[in-house]
């Protein structure tokens, strides 16, 4: 397959953090167990403050390669945008404004195997048991697309994906977006959706597929291509007129039923808990396309910084995008890690006037409804501290007039805290920010050329700062 596509392809993006970061890429050559061992090393690794591609040579007893912890890392998503990890959500915000239309080239990597009928065995992919709980190996990098059964719009995006058997696999649709919604135009019809799982593909295909406030007819493959800052390069594949990107590893056809439900789950999720809520549809494949030398790829799920750093980095620029409409004094926007890339956002501002936090906390809010606390600093705070963050919380706030609550508002299915008959939750907005129109205390600092000179000591000295 000609460098173009691979350029694109999550063997390029694999290849250049080879190159470039080479110690950011971890090649386990020994037999490891897939049940539970990729898990357990990824999150030690996150415990250690390192986020290395791991490469599995050899799993279980399965001879394709498995590639986890793709997406673990701010360094290497930057460097796929070719920013600095600081201005990651901006330059994902700002990108994705401007969707490029798809270029569909001939041939794909992934039609050099097809699998089909009794060949067709799902069973025979690498794909890990990741936590105790789990209902069985999950397929956690399927990024499932389909077509809009009105306007033939298509779509993108990662699916929990639970191995049934040799050609089914449960599949639950609760962040209600596209796909659900998709589903549940088709199954009006009493038709079932068809529907294709593209495996292995780069982290900007990931950022691309977990936007959303765009129209309903902008294609997320358009967006993908606007993060590449160039068409991106797609094939038709043999099922429902679907495209899939050319450089993926593989793609399995098939289609998602119509009127049938199954028990889904427990699968161990981002929100740190095992979940038992689940749409609980199921995806019937009828064939397997892929590259003669494929790898598998699996996202580490619970709450490694694999399922959840893209998460934190989408989420930061959308609310950014929300934000800047009526606010341009918004100077950063951070969501983190430890609130499981979803449920708090922190907002710093250059404020204004009063109201602009609560104004600001509203939009934010409002985003979507993963986004369920969120606390407005003044731009001194270092949104990416969230020691600095509590610090102007317990300075900064009168509890009675600067934390809001919003009862009643929608949450997410999975996150344990929302109702379990309608999955509404309390939201709440904390102001932060220091009044304005009078004195108020002054913070201390340190000057840039002391702490230059003390850094320079120290390092000196053999501390690693
Ligand atoms: C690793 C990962 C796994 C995900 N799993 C699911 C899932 O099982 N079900 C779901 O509805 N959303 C899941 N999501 C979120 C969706 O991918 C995201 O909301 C996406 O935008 C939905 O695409 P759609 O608009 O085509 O429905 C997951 C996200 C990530 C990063």
């Amino acid at each position: 397959m000609t460098d173009r596509v691979d350029d694109q392809s999550l063997r390029g993006f694999l290849a250049m953090v080879q190159e470039r970061f080479p110690e950011e890429f971890l090649r386990v050559s020994e037999r490891v167990d897939s049940r539970l061992v990729p898990t357990a090393m990824v999150l030690e690794l996150d415990r250690a403050g390192q986020s290395p591609v791991v490469m599995f040579d050899r799993l279980g007893d399965f001879d394709m390669p498995c590639v986890t912890n793709v997406a673990a890392n701010r360094r290497l998503l930057a460097a796929c945008l070719g920013v600095e990890p600081s201005a990651l959500p901006t330059a994902f915000r700002d990108r994705s404004q401007n969707p490029i239309p798809c270029e569909v080239v001939e041939r794909a990597a992934w039609d050099e195997v097809v699998l089909e009928g009794d060949a067709l065995d799902l069973t025979k992919l690498p794909i890990p048991y990741q936590f105790t709980v789990d209902a069985a190996p999950y397929i956690t990098a399927g990024q499932v697309t389909a077509r809009d059964p009105l306007t033939g719009v298509d779509t993108t995006g990662f699916h929990r994906l639970m191995l049934k058997d040799k050609n089914r696999l449960g599949v639950s649709l609760h962040s209600r977006r596209r796909m659900y919604e998709y589903h549940r135009r088709a199954e009006e019809r009493g038709e079932s959706l068809p529907a294709a799982i593209t495996i292995g593909v780069h982290p900007l295909h990931y950022m691309g597929s977990m936007t959303y406030a765009y129209g309903a007819d902008v294609r997320k493959y358009e967006i993908i291509g606007a993060l590449f800052g160039e068409p991106y390069r797609l094939a038709r594949c043999g099922v429902g007129d679907l495209e899939a990107p050319a450089g993926a590893e593989m793609v399995i056809e098939g289609e998602i039923l119509a009127g049938v439900h199954e028990p889904e789950g427990p699968f161990g999720e981002f929100t740190g808990y095992a979940s038992y809520r689940s749409t609980q549809n199921v995806f019937v494949a009828h064939r397997l396309r892929m590259r003669r030398d494929a790898f598998f790829h699996s996202v580490t799920s619970g709450m490694s910084k694999d399922h959840i750093l893209i998460s934190c980095v989408t989420r930061e620029g959308e609310i950014l995008n929300a934000l800047r409409r009526n606010l341009p004094n918004v100077t950063g926007v951070h969501v983190p890690h430890s609130t499981c890339g979803a449920f708090l956002a922190v907002i710093a501002m250059k404020k204004t006037a009063e109201g602009e936090p609560q104004m600001a906390a509203m939009a934010a809010l409002a985003t979507e409804l993963y986004t369920k606390y969120v606390i407005v600093v003044d731009d001194d705070v270092d949104i990416f501290d969230l020691n600095d963050v509590f610090w102007a919380i317990a300075t900064r706030v009168h509890a009675e007039k600067d934390i809001f609550f919003v009862p009643g508002a929608k949450g997410a299915i999975i996150d344990p805290s929302s109702d379990p008959k309608d999955f509404t939750l309390t939201k709440m907005g904390i102001d932060a920010t220091r009044p304005s129109g009078r004195e108020f205390a002054e913070r201390l600092v340190v000057p840039d050329e002391a702490r230059e000179r003390a850094r320079s000591i120290l390092r000196g000295a053999g501390i690693t700062l």
